[in-house]
């Protein structure tokens, strides 16, 4: 199976061309099933280190490795022919100088063919954004809630409930701006403040748990389609239940092999006819 060809999708320029325009509709994708289900509805896909948490059960995305990354995100580059396809750039793999950063996006990038890389970080990265930039990677930004970070940020919470915080997330998202990325995440934060960056950066601002007036909206496919039953933050809204039609097909099928209902005479092959 290969890859379908570039002209046809979407580009982070095309996204960027959105704002002002047309809200920018964004789902993470980590194979390719699921990218050519989500593909004609979205303009870009977001392979996000979410993957760690969704598919691998582990605590935060901080183990994520870059195989991983690119494993994933060479499945979703087979399922799309509409979609912009952005890959993020995992923990440990872009913060220790601009140099390793480039390194490790290069290395996305022509493993995947992917459209651009994710990296979270207000102004200490703005430098490493404007070094991506100036050398051919299209960069989408994170600023907010930044889960990498969650080791030091004291966890999950959302953000800018003080002014000193919410100062400090208006110049993050102002440094990474300026940097050239061509969209910036803005996760967990308060909602006048994602409305008020919204309102005064160049760049798509693209929203989770942040504000309706974001430029367009992301959210974690898996969350979105109800696949887990347990875990539910406020700013996620179920599109369907998955996990209770996922349990019930279960459920139906165990009771039929545990009667042999199933495989019934439709199910199993019978010996040709002797001619
Ligand atoms: O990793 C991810 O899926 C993300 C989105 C939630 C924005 O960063």
């Amino acid at each position: 199976m290969s890859t379908p060809p570039r002209q046809k999708r979407l580009t982070p320029a095309d996204i960027l061309a959105l704002k002002g325009n047309c809200p920018v509709v964004s789902l993470t994708a980590y194979t390719t099933p699921m990218a050519r289900l989500l593909d004609p509805h979205c303009d870009f896909l977001l392979v996000g280190d979410s993957l760690g948490m969704v598919l691998y059960g582990m605590d935060t995305t901080v183990g994520v490795t870059m195989e991983m990354m690119i494993a994933h995100g060479q499945a979703v580059m087979r399922g799309v022919s509409r979609a912009c396809v952005i890959i993020d750039m995992p923990f440990g793999s872009y913060q220790e100088s601009k140099e390793q950063a480039f390194r490790s996006a290069a290395r996305i990038m022509k493993e995947t063919g992917c459209d651009g890389v994710k990296l979270e970080g207000g102004a200490e990265m703005a430098e490493t954004v404007a070094f991506l930039v100036e050398r051919g990677i299209p960069v989408l930004g994170h600023v907010g809630l930044m889960p990498q970070q969650v080791n030091t940020s004291g966890g999950y919470r959302s953000k800018g409930h003080s002014e000193k915080e919410a100062d400090k997330i208006r110049r993050d998202a102002r440094a990474i701006d300026e940097a050239g990325a061509f969209a910036i995440v803005i996760e967990g934060t308060v909602e006048p403040l994602a409305r008020d960056i919204s309102g005064s950066v160049s760049a798509a601002t693209i929203g989770i748990g942040a504000s309706p007036a974001c430029d367009g909206q992301i959210l974690v496919s898996d969350d979105m389609l109800g696949l887990f039953n347990d875990f539910k933050p406020r700013f996620v809204k179920h599109y369907a239940e998955l996990a209770q039609v996922i349990s019930k097909a279960a459920e139906d099928y165990a009771g039929e092999v545990r009667t042999r209902a199933f495989p019934g005479p439709e199910h199993t092959f019978q010996p040709r006819p002797k001619s």
